[in-house]
């Protein structure tokens, strides 16, 4: 065979050059049919997990392109995290919804992919509920219906100049959301004419007996209401006047505020500009829903997340323990693109639990991590504080932590927590009592030339006039996430170090830090 395969091509007999032939087709069948099999289940087994700057114990996907996450749905013990996918490359393109599942919303397990492009278009964001009692008559033999709701986005129309390429459509599963069927009569909600229209959030109103369906439409929220989930009627919208910017991924859930009882709704938007530090932010308002539309001081446009990366935070819908659950898009659309990472891009926030307060005559929300995310601690130490002036070793060779420190608030100067690593690249997160805001310093964090607008410094507001600082901070191997004072101001930045951050360095510009306690928790992690 050697030999046959050394051989000038010009001595081949007839035969030979026969021979020759069907090699060279095999071997060119063998390697187209590979190639179109290679699946989910293959570039599974192809991400190891272990690749540089992969996160440890946030949610990604093993290959290719994420964003939003989508159709949140909790059911028969399953969180279901659908999302934004490319399963063809580590760029945006044709989204598909890529799936995943948990019991506990820290171990994923990775599942086919769920909704593919169609001729209607590709997959966008959305949401999904369950048909519990069959209003939409889509359910057979007793078998409970889970609906999910996206925008079909027309690239073609979009490329022709139209205006109305987006319109929202129905797929639902018979299998607890394993396998998917589209609703033959898509789309369920026709295009107006106009070009933002997306993003559908559908939730179940009890007071009005009917289902909701919000929707993303340019500069401001719509919404519509039906009684079987197939035929949908506007009812009403709210927006700012005068704003212009882009508003995308809506949700909208009833809280009840921890201090006077009362119930109010908090509207959430995602908006394409003019996050508090860079590009795109979560945000939301706080107000009340009549059924029709929400009510809220269009004044009062607050932010979920004052952090570079946390974008398109929905939550979970059918929860049964009485908690409000989101997850967001751990990135900023301005590098998402472009960030270092290979052959995935992109990581989910971990999933963080809402709660209401009224404080100081405000209504504001609070988000910590959920519960859950205790089952990944080795163990929790205490430091010595004048080991953290020193600068803290991490034992920990993988340099996953969780760190929770306790201290009275310095009455001038500055506190700057610096984590660092072998390659003296390092990022601060502090207290500056002269601006009074809390900050996040990434300029010199590891990898930042990819885009121009990554490198920098971010600001927070401080929500509470209090004079302890009582900070809870999550560091994997590309993020870290910040919730400072239980939950009250939160930054989460996503970070590139070409080591993990090893070394813990508390720097104050007072010398005399009042410590109330320093702990840190080793984590494990997920995959
Ligand atoms: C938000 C978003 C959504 C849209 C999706 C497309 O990040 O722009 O409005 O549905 O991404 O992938």
């Amino acid at each position: 065979m050697m030999k046959f395969l050394v051989k000038p091509f010009c001595t081949f007999t007839k035969n030979e050059m026969m021979r020759y032939f069907y090699l060279c087709s095999l071997f060119f069948w063998l390697v187209f049919y590979f190639g179109c099999n290679f699946n989910q289940q293959d570039k599974e087994k192809w991400a190891s997990y272990q690749e540089k700057f992969r996160p440890q114990y946030h949610f990604s996907p093993p290959a290719n392109w994420m964003n939003d996450p989508n159709g949140m749905v909790y059911y028969n013990g399953q969180y279901h995290l659908f999302y934004q996918y490319y399963p063809d490359s580590t760029v945006w393109g044709p989204m598909h919804w890529g799936h995943a599942v948990s019991r506990n919303l820290v171990q994923w397990e990775h599942m086919p992919v769920a909704l593919y492009p169609d001729s209607l278009g590709w997959i966008f964001s959305g949401s999904a509920v369950m048909d519990f009692h069959n209003t939409s008559g889509l359910g057979r033999d007793g078998k409970i219906p889970l609906l999910a709701f996206f925008t079909h986005h027309h690239d073609g129309k979009e490329k022709e100049g139209r205006n109305d390429y987006q319109y929202q459509s129905l797929a639902w599963s018979l299998d607890g959301g394993q396998t998917f069927i589209k609703y033959n009569a898509n789309p369920i909600v026709k295009n107006p004419g106009i070009r933002d229209f997306r993003d559908p959030k559908v939730i179940w109103h009890d007071p009005s007996g009917h289902w909701i369906m919000v929707l993303a439409v340019y500069d401001r929220v719509m919404f519509y209401r039906s009684r079987d989930l197939l035929g949908w009627e506007y009812t009403g919208e709210f927006g700012i006047e005068g704003d212009t910017r882009l508003w995308e991924c809506p949700d909208l859930f009833p809280l009840i505020v921890e201090e006077t009882g009362e119930q109010k709704w908090i509207l959430i938007v995602s908006i394409q500009q003019g996050a508090p530090n860079i590009g795109t932010g979560t945000g939301y308002f706080i107000g009340d829903f009549d059924g029709l539309t929400f009510h809220g001081n269009i004044d009062q446009q607050l932010w979920l997340d004052y952090g570079t990366d946390n974008y398109a935070l929905v939550t979970w819908s059918g929860t049964t323990d009485g908690r409000t659950i989101g997850i967001g898009w751990m990135s900023n659309w301005d590098y998402a693109q472009v960030v270092p990472t290979h052959p995935w891009r992109s990581a989910m926030t971990l999933p963080r639990s809402f709660s209401l307060h009224f404080e100081n005559g405000k209504y504001r929300l609070r988000s910590l991590p959920v519960s859950e995310l205790a089952e990944l601690e080795i163990d929790e130490n205490e430091i010595n504080p004048s080991d953290l002036s020193k600068g803290y070793k991490q034992p920990n060779q993988n340099s996953l932590f969780k760190i929770h420190l306790k201290l009275k608030k310095p009455q001038s100067g500055s506190i700057t927590i610096k984590f660092s690593n072998q390659e003296e690249e390092f990022v601060m997160v502090g207290f500056d009592s002269t601006r009074n805001a809390y900050f996040i310093d990434r300029r010199y964090s590891g990898e930042v030339g990819f885009h121009p607008s990554f490198a920098g410094i971010h600001y927070a507001p401080v929500e509470h006039q209090h004079d302890t600082l009582d900070w809870l901070i999550y560091v994997d191997h590309s993020s870290i996430e910040w919730f400072a004072e239980k939950g009250r101001t939160v930054m989460t930045d996503i970070l590139f170090p070409n080591k993990p951050y090893h070394s813990i360095e508390v720097l104050s510009e007072e010398n005399d830090l009042q410590w109330i306690s320093a702990k840190i928790s080793d984590l494990k992690p997920i995959w």
